[in-house]
């Protein structure tokens, strides 16, 4: 193996594809799988590269820093690509100290590990897979560069810039070969159904009401989550160390006419009359400090190496719809047990019409 590559979070949305990808395409690198497995890590996303031999699973949290040493020496890690958070915002309005410590204290125990194991910086790399929401929320115009200052509103966003400067620290003081990358919103299959569009699937599937926070006007830009995994394989093989890259699809939408036509997709695919299920969407309170805008300009991950989205947006949502639709023993399986009594307590009043 000419490369042993840690991923952390691998068996959650975005990691698994990028698992999925490396495996695939890297026969000569050993991909490290490390996840604990929370609510949202699901090895059943996993099942058809479990096999491969240049794949192994690690159960251990990011936090135990002797678990994190002991995987670092068993495989000789020379690079870690660190996707394991706590990631829904709505969790970090209810549950903030969860993460503060996962994504803070289990990146900051990851880069010291990283910085301790490491006896030359020559060929490793720690690369910080990030979000577009540490630079807080936009008007109706303009775009988040990598200049863009950090601003961060939701408990889950300022844990996030707060990993990300750690990161940078750890680069500026002891010299680690770090990559960063901040992308928009993901969209795609084996998201878990506490997110917009997955959530929102399953809703009209079983005709559940739909709630829409505020008055549905904020506006997100969506990327499919197999080019979210494309761009970190670009930037983890040709990103200038120390650099930031913006990773997004010049795809916004405002939430309201995004959930008009996944209503219309899904419904001609479940065979009732296209826009049908409009009458499940149900106006609720707005999430507290609720960004407006989000909108990435990726321009220097294009001009310097060359990336491009490869889907556009009405195909993308055709093949997520599809993948749900033909994948409910999987959003069954996912949506039992404790989820309930998340859904019940983030929704349970609220959604009456
Ligand atoms: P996810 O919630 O689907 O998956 C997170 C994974 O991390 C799960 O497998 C979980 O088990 C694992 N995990 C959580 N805590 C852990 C711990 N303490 N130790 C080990 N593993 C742990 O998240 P996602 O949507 O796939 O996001 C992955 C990363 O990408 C996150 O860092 C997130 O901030 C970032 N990101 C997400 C999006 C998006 O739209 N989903 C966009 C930009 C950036
Ligand atoms: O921008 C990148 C971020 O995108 C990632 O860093 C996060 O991990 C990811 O969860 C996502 O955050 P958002 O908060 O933008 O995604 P979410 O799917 O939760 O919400 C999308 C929009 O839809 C947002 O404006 C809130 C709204 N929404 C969401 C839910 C769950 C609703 O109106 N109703 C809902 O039930």
């Amino acid at each position: 193996m000419v490369r042993n590559i840690l991923i952390t979070g691998g068996a959650g949305f975005i990691g698994s594809h990028l698992v999925r990808l490396f495996v695939n395409k890297y026969k000569n690198y050993r991909i490290i799988n490390l996840d604990n497995l929370t609510y949202a890590g699901n090895l059943a996303n996993l099942k058809d590269v479990e096999n491969s031999p240049n794949y192994v699973f690690e159960k251990a949290d990011i936090c135990d820093f002797s678990a994190i040493q002991s995987v670092f020496d068993k495989y000789a890690i020379d690079s870690v690509i660190h996707l394991a958070a706590e990631s829904h915002v709505d969790r970090s309005i209810t549950d903030p100290f969860a993460f503060a410590q996962t994504n803070v204290i289990g990146t900051l125990s990851l880069l010291q590990t990283a910085r301790t194991a490491w006896k030359s910086f020559e060929n490793k790399l720690f690369y910080h897979v990030s979000t577009d929401e540490v630079y807080g929320s936009l008007g109706k115009e303009g775009f988040f560069t990598e200049t863009t200052p950090y601003s961060p509103h939701s408990p889950y966003s300022a844990s996030k810039a707060s990993s990300d400067h750690f990161v940078r620290a750890f680069h500026d003081t002891y010299g680690l070969p770090v990559l960063v990358s901040n992308c928009s919103n993901n969209y795609g299959p084996y998201q878990f159904p506490e997110k917009l569009i997955p959530l929102f699937i399953n809703n009209i599937l079983h005709n559940k009401a739909l709630p829409v926070y505020g008055k549905g006007e904020n506006v997100r830009d969506w990327l499919y989550v197999i080019d979210h995994a494309r761009a970190i394989d670009t930037i983890f093989h040709g990103g200038k160390t120390g650099e930031t890259y913006n990773i997004g699809g010049f795809n916004e939408w405002k939430n309201i006419d995004l959930i008009r036509l996944m209503i219309r997709v899904t419904d001609r695919f479940l065979g009732r009359r296209e826009g049908e299920s409009e009458k499940l969407i149900t106006f609720v309170t707005d999430r507290a400090g609720h960004d407006l805008r989000y909108a990435i300009d990726s321009g220097k991950l294009k001009n310097e190496l060359g990336w491009t989205p490869s889907l556009q947006f009405e195909e993308g949502i055709e093949k997520t719809v599809e993948w749900y639709l033909n994948n409910t023993e999987w959003l069954d399986s996912v949506t039992s047990g404790a989820y309930q009594e998340y859904y019940v307590k983030m929704y349970g009043n609220r959604t009456q019409q």
